[in-house]
């Protein structure tokens, strides 16, 4: 099977993780703050938390701006459900808003509309390593007092105008799952020039307090805690992470080249103001589940849009409406290609291949 995606994982990480357990010293210590530092570097924040994954970092970001009961984030409706469940468990009413037909990522245009005395955050959401436009979102949030909390999760990489993404907003939030663009196994990471709120994030993923082995808590938290070997590996990927991003590009070079004839496929559009890292390629087509399924007897692992949010099963008492055309678009006919760094040029190929048999025999 090629894989959809699959994480480069190699001699590296296990030269660093074989330190730390030489080291005996498995919970947060010096290779916690050498990727903090890394990210630092990388993104241009003043300060960077790291946390146990990227959903505990995005709800602690509205915890410590105050976000809870009585207030509306305005959210996109095309994301992961973290983006939402965060804003629930924080107590708050997510507003969701649709995607831009184009990018899929929130339209800036609908976000006015749907900002009342309530709006508290716009929470946009860097989907699939392209930014958001990020600067018509900030303009409408200082107009309108909001917070902001960049949820870029899928977006380790990513620059809007020559700007890492998340360092726009009051708060970035970054995930290292498995399946993204660096992994630690399960991971996250805050980043904010606000030294308040750097320190009020501290506390809140740390029980409470500032340091460790401190038996008097001032403020109440809870223990979202990285560890060293999810360090460990977290190095060894930011070493690579140059490397990724060019190889990321060269992926979605090759399927361009291999699929420009085929009148059937588009590639999705990358807005020329962003810097993409391509954690997947994708396209748009008209039927992505019978050429999935297609690819799947090939031994192509492909994978669907996002269910857009309004019609998750989960979410149904809350009644979000019907009016979310262009996400429900973008379900109906958006594929994820294979789009890990391991694959073989002669992959692509195979895929590329794969998929002009499925039009030809089609047709
Ligand atoms: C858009 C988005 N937000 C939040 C998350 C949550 O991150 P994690 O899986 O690290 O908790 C993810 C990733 O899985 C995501 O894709």
């Amino acid at each position: 099977m090629i894989p959809q995606i699959e994480p480069w994982i190699d001699e590296e990480e296990l030269k660093e993780i074989t330190e730390v357990i030489k080291s005996t010293w498995l919970t947060e210590g010096e290779k916690t703050k050498e990727f903090e530092e890394m990210f630092r570097d990388l993104t241009g924040a003043k300060f960077a938390h790291a946390f146990c994954n990227g959903t505990a970092t995005l709800f602690t970001t509205l915890k410590v701006l105050g976000v809870g009961e009585g207030d509306e984030v305005i959210v996109p409706n095309l994301t992961f459900t973290a983006s939402i469940n965060t804003i629930l468990f924080a107590g708050a009413k997510p507003i969701l808003v649709d995607v831009d037909k184009r990018t899929f990522n929130i339209d800036p245009d609908l976000i006015e509309g749907k900002i009342t005395s309530k709006t508290k955050a716009i929470m946009p959401v860097h989907l699939y390593g392209q930014s958001a436009d990020i600067d018509k979102i900030m303009k409408i949030a200082k107009e309108h007092n909001l917070f902001v909390v960049e949820d870029a999760a899928q977006g380790v990489g990513v620059k809007f105008n020559g700007q890492h993404v998340g360092t726009f907003g009051d708060f970035g939030s970054f995930s290292f799952y498995g399946n993204k663009t660096i992994t630690t196994g399960e991971g996250g990471l805050l980043i904010t020039n606000d030294e308040k709120l750097a320190f009020d994030s501290y506390a809140f993923k740390n029980h409470g307090r500032l340091k460790k082995g401190v038996f008097v808590h001032d403020k109440i938290g809870f223990n979202f805690s990285f560890t060293e070997m999810q360090a460990a590996i977290g190095l060894a990927q930011m070493r690579k992470l140059d490397k990724i991003i060019k190889l990321k590009e060269k992926i979605r070079n090759l399927y361009l080249a291999q699929l420009k004839d085929i009148l059937e496929v588009e590639l999705t559009f990358i807005d020329p103001r962003c810097s993409p890292v391509h954690w997947f390629t994708n396209i748009i087509v008209l039927d992505p589940v019978k050429l999935a399924e297609f690819l799947k007897e090939k031994g192509i692992q492909t994978r669907r849009f996002f269910y857009p949010i309004h019609k998750q099963p989960c979410y149904q008492n809350l009644k979000f409406g019907d009016n979310f055309p262009n996400s429900q678009y973008a379900y109906e006919h958006g594929l994820s290609l294979p789009s890990s760094v391991l694959l073989k040029e002669e992959e692509i190929a195979k895929v590329c291949e794969e998929i002009k048999n499925f039009y030809r025999d089609s047709n």
